[in-house]
């Protein structure tokens, strides 16, 4: 069920039925009667293909509200105004979206959409807290242009964001806020490292996976920074600031600079191991002396940034219980398969957790999903086969995300517990 309120952002709950509808769910959209002076009855009939009524007394002989409210798998509602959180925390029934999630047992999602004043208000705050407290799960809204001139929170996600973050919140029957107060640093994408002022060495990252853990780390409640390479065109997660990198030098400059203030360090960036040993400062033409700079290179070694901050956490320059996540992208061979070489990367890179998948054959790079296997050190490990080992199925790679993050959340929990026994 696709709850509708009236606020302008109403015509991108219409994207939102498509989002919805190309992944296999039979979408009902259930709109307040001012979300239809926005867009109308016949647009969202049309494209969800089922019947449109926004009160309780149309098709009475079904009792409707009961019906689409208990049958539904999950409610979405998208854009949530103001008023229709504070008519939700009142328990009201008034019209027909009202009386349908009264009667969900499902999970329900609000995406909120509101001018910032409206969203810091304290008695939207509360009526927010009062959702969430009850087991609704009220995503952030995003930072950013409003309907007339003004920016800030309050602008509705994206329909492909809100619809990814509504399928995991389903996954795992909501979304809390185990991240409130803390601070996630993530890095995403690929590095190029540049041979002229034209040409640079990259690679194939689209930063999906980087930008999936900003999401999801956003909306449980962790204020972001996201250090970026180069990556696909995706929006910008809610709480999160993006700052853009293009070497790996920028990169650790960018991650070594934010990684005191972080309680959470995930390296996600698909990192050069190496670049260009002199960078050209013409561009090096065909022809010219230059070109044989072009046929041979030579190559000068990267930092490994991973470890640079595990180092930094061993000589107490970060906080002592930083949690540290790398990736491993592998390929196994005659020697050892992708997992055993997973386990001794967790060992040799010293983090607290490892996102090890099997790469080649098209797998992970660019694609929506992903699967592997989540790897976590004892204390004072030292053989890879002590390493543990938890299988992530095949998901999307925010499932992935919310998976590392629960992992996160635990390494915390534990920290914290020790520290009060
Ligand atoms: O050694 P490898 O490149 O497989 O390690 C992957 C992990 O280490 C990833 O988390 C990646 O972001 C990080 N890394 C890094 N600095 C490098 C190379 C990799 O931080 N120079």
């Amino acid at each position: 069920m696709l709850g509708v309120a009236g606020g302008i952002a109403a015509y991108k709950a219409c994207h939102l039925v498509r989002e919805f509808s190309e992944h296999g769910a039979d979408v009902t959209v259930v709109p307040t009667p001012n979300a239809l002076k926005f867009v109308g009855a016949a647009t969202f009939e049309a494209l969800s293909g089922n019947p449109v009524a926004t009160d309780v007394f149309t098709g009475v002989d079904e009792v409707r509200h009961v019906r689409v409210g208990q049958e539904s798998d999950l409610v979405v509602i998208a854009p949530a105004t103001a008023d229709l959180i504070a008519r939700l925390a009142a328990g009201r029934a008034d019209d027909l979206l009202t009386a349908s999630v009264l009667v969900a047992t499902c999970p329900v999602v609000v995406a909120p959409a509101m001018h910032t004043e409206m969203w810091l208000n304290p008695a939207t705050r509360d009526n927010v807290a009062t959702l969430r407290r009850r087991g609704i799960t009220v995503l952030d809204p995003a930072s950013g242009r409003l309907t007339g001139p003004d920016s800030g929170p309050g602008r509705l996600l994206e329909p492909a964001q809100i619809a990814e973050l509504a399928r995991t919140a389903a996954a795992r029957g909501g979304l809390s806020r185990p991240l409130e107060g803390t601070t996630v640093l993530i890095s995403a994408g690929g590095t190029r490292e540049g041979l002229d002022p034209v040409r640079y060495l990259g690679n194939r990252s689209s930063g999906r996976q980087g930008f999936a853990l900003a999401e999801v780390a956003g909306q449980l409640g962790a204020r972001v920074e996201l250090v970026a390479g180069a990556t696909d065109a995706l929006p910008t997660p809610a709480n999160t600031t993006v700052t853009r990198i293009e070497s790996t030098a920028e990169l650790k400059a960018a991650v070594d600079e934010r990684a005191p203030r972080a309680d959470v360090v995930i390296m996600a960036a698909a990192v050069s191991d190496f670049r260009p040993a002199s960078v050209a400062g013409a561009k090096m033409k065909k022809g010219s002396e230059a070109e044989a700079g072009l046929e041979t290179l030579q190559m000068a070694e990267n930092p490994d940034i991973l470890r640079g901050v595990v180092a930094a956490r061993e000589s107490g320059a970060l906080g002592g219980d930083t949690v540290i996540v790398g990736f491993a992208a592998e390929t196994g061979d005659e020697d050892a398969d992708a997992l055993e070489y997973g386990r001794r990367k967790l060992l040799k890179k010293g983090c607290d957790v490892i996102l090890c998948n099997e790469v080649g054959q098209g797998r992970a790079f660019g694609t929506p999903d992903n699967a592997g296997w989540l790897l976590t050190a004892p204390e004072g490990a030292t053989d890879p086969a002590d390493v543990t080992v938890r299988e992530v199925p095949r998901g999307s790679k925010q499932e992935i995300a919310a998976e590392i993050l629960a992992e996160v959340v635990r390494i915390r929990h534990a920290d914290n517990s020790a520290l009060q026994d």
